[in-house]
């Protein structure tokens, strides 16, 4: 799978860009503030429907304009798809594949797959749950359409279950109301929780191998999915009536708090290097290898999955890295196209040989193509 080329126009800070990208390796070169990442952020709205850095749609738009455009041509085993995203200040995104409109964002996941690694991603490690909880989000939608939509169910159920805990009704009235609710959960959570357990399962195989290979210490990663409601060895009913009995016992704290505390809302992953939490301890270096670990998983994933490999994007990482793990994630770009972005060629030394297409951005411009 690889995107052929990308329109922008009224996009951020481009206010037209229309560019062939290479089948393999394409470098973006630009200072901060340019529009690097903005270029990557238009290509992931285009395999996800949403951005990484916003749920502001508006945003995406440039200031001074009042709609933007976002298109990319994609092969996927020689055929080919044209995904087009409108985005306008007054109205939803509407998004098209090949000149038809979808009614529900859910389809586009078959159009385009992407594994991005960015500065941001860090954060994985080195934050709070939902930063976590997230990434599974994100990447368990990327290959699972109904998940996102369960997610989306499910959030809504919460919500209004805690509207209900916040009213003003009488504590008995809440209790014989919320039961409704609770069914619903334990069902929609239920669906949650058996996705991302099989997903985490999957990651924590892939990744525990390629951490492995990319640390001469030998070090094991560990990733372990953490619920607070029991899933272990438990099939689907066994977790949904866990679920429901929790709910039911805690709804007396709940009413206290005003929120809901059981449900995988609350779910988080834990990260071990050799049996250590590394969210206390890890090193920088040791984060970003953790990081590289998990998304290179994510893109082996995604090929199981898919039987293609991703779009791989990388937006200023690769530099960062010290020369192993650059020679060791330089060997995965031979299997997909992959876009790079970093402020000079400094530290990409290793793609010199490749078949590469290089471009120099300059305030959402490309001023030279090499
Ligand atoms: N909606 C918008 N309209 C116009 N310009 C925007 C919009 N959103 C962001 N920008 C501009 O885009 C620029 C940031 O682009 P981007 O984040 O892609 O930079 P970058 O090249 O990745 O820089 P860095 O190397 O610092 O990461 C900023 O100057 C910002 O003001
Ligand atoms: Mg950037």
């Amino acid at each position: 799978m690889y995107i052929e080329d990308i329109r922008l126009i009224n996009f951020r800070n481009y206010n037209s860009l229309n560019i062939k990208l290479n089948k393999n390796m394409n470098i973006f070169i630009g200072k901060n503030a340019q529009g690097k990442t903005n270029l990557l952020e238009s290509i992931y709205i285009c395999a996800t429907g949403g951005s990484f850095r916003t749920n502001r749609d508006r945003e995406l738009i440039n200031f001074y304009k009042n709609e933007a455009y976002i298109g990319a041509n994609v092969n996927f085993n020689e055929n080919k798809r044209l995904i087009e995203i409108k985005l306008d200040r007054n109205r939803q995104k509407r998004v098209k594949i090949n000149r038809v409109e979808l009614d529900n964002l859910k389809e586009l996941n078959s159009g385009l797959n992407v594994v991005i690694f960015s500065p941001e991603d860090l954060k994985i490690v080195k934050d709070g749950p939902s930063e976590r909880r997230n990434f599974l989000d994100l990447s368990i939608s990327q290959i699972r359409p109904v998940y996102k939509y369960n997610l989306n169910r499910y959030n809504k159920i919460l919500y209004q279950r805690n509207n209900l805990l916040k009213s003003n009704k009488s504590k008995n009235d809440i209790i014989n109301l919320i039961e409704i609710f609770d069914i619903q959960m334990a069902k929609t959570g239920t669906e949650i929780i058996l996705s991302r357990k099989e997903f985490l399962n999957r990651l924590s195989n892939e990744s525990y191998i390629i951490h492995k290979q990319l640390t001469s210490k030998d070090e094991k990663l560990d990733l372990n999915y953490i619920s607070n409601v029991d899933f272990y060895n438990k099939n689907k009913n066994e977790i949904e009536n866990n679920f429901l009995k929790k709910l039911k016992s805690n709804v007396r704290k709940d009413l206290m708090t005003g929120s809901t505390e059981i449900g995988p809302h609350r779910d988080d992953i834990e990260i071990k290097i050799n049996n250590m939490n590394t969210r206390a301890f890890a090193s920088q270096g040791q984060q970003r290898t953790i990081v590289l670990s998990i998304k290179l998983s994510q893109v082996e994933i995604i090929y199981m999955e898919k039987g293609v490999y991703p779009v791989l994007l990388l937006d200023d990482v690769f530099s960062e890295l010290d020369g192993e793990r650059r020679k060791y994630l330089s060997k995965s770009f031979n299997k997909m196209q992959t876009i790079i972005t970093s402020t000079d060629l400094l530290g990409l030394e290793e793609l010199e040989k490749m078949d590469k297409s290089i471009f120099y951005i300059d305030e959402g411009e490309i001023v030279y193509k090499e």
